[in-house]
């Protein structure tokens, strides 16, 4: 499979919706490269969906780098994008690049950040240090506190504008895509037709130029309630409780190992061993 690259992704607005799906370690980014999805995303949900923790506030960079670097280890013929965590852009421009620096180094090709046109000054840093960024608009989890829980965003007239007015300012900036979560379809499709970008939506609606889904909510490996806009494609808790539970059941009934699973010697060898006596058994050869 040719490998996915900012402009080849950049090139497929209008001609062929893109497939984004999180990942944080090796064999989730090397599931999502042979199931042919275009883009990677390291995302801060790795808080959620690996840590336990409440919220994304919770992963630092040196967290984020350790994830990222297991994905880029998998070598997936996807775009690695590595999102940003939380205060590791609300801080100068220059930190910012050091911090998205770290992650680059790591195996990230390009990174995501949360937040509007205050951000303008991070990305054109991070540009000019040739690091491709990708957009976050709408719902932003890191916003949890100052929005008090998690709400669907762009319901009134004026947010509604104003998310289209962020949208144009990022896409002006030279973002290369903009992921948009918890927003009315309207306002993706707005967003969607006047930005040059590709938009990738979560939980805005069918009109986007992509999706995005957390791994773990599509394969069913949650352990708590699913948004409404999550399509569960696979239900791996199921199977892998039945998986496990197998493997106790076994273990405790003596069916495991059995024979083909366990290695063996010559009968020659066997007989000499069944015959030590605790005294010789310690001259053997062992
Ligand atoms: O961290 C994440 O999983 C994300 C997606 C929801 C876009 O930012």
């Amino acid at each position: 499979m040719a490998r996915v690259t900012v402009p080849s992704i950049r090139a497929r607005k209008g001609i062929e919706k893109i497939a984004m799906v999180t990942a944080y370690d090796y064999p989730g980014a090397k599931l999502a490269s042979e199931a042919g999805i275009d883009i990677i995303l390291v995302g801060d949900s790795a808080a959620n969906a690996v840590h336990g923790f409440d919220n994304t506030l919770s992963i630092s960079l040196e967290m984020m780098t350790h994830h990222v670097a297991a994905v880029a280890r998998a070598e997936p013929h996807s775009l690695v994008v590595a999102d940003m965590p939380w205060m590791s852009f609300h801080v100068s421009p220059e930190e910012t690049v050091r911090n998205a620096a770290t992650l680059i180094r790591a195996g990230a090709e390009a990174v995501k950040i949360e937040g509007g046109a205050e951000r303008i000054p991070h990305i054109q840093r991070l540009l000019a240090a040739e690091i491709p960024v990708m957009g976050h608009l709408g719902l932003t989890p890191q916003s949890i506190h100052a929005e008090g829980g998690y709400r669907i965003q762009g319901r009134r007239l004026d947010t509604a504008r104003q998310i289209i007015q962020d949208a144009q300012a990022l896409d002006e900036t030279g973002v290369f895509a903009l992921v948009l979560e918890g927003i009315p379809e309207v306002v993706t499709s707005v967003v969607t037709e006047r930005i040059s970008a590709p938009t990738i939506g979560i939980g805005a609606g069918i009109s986007a130029d992509g999706q995005v889904l957390v791994f773990h909510d599509l394969l069913g490996l949650g352990f708590g309630r699913y948004p409404k806009f999550v399509r569960q494609y696979a239900d791996l808790r199921t199977i892998a409780t039945d998986a496990l539970r197998r493997y106790c059941n076994d273990v405790r009934a003596g069916r495991f190992p059995s024979q083909k699973e366990t290695y063996s010697v010559d009968a020659s060898l066997e007989d000499a061993l069944s015959g030590d006596t605790p005294s010789n058994a310690s001259a053997s050869s062992f």
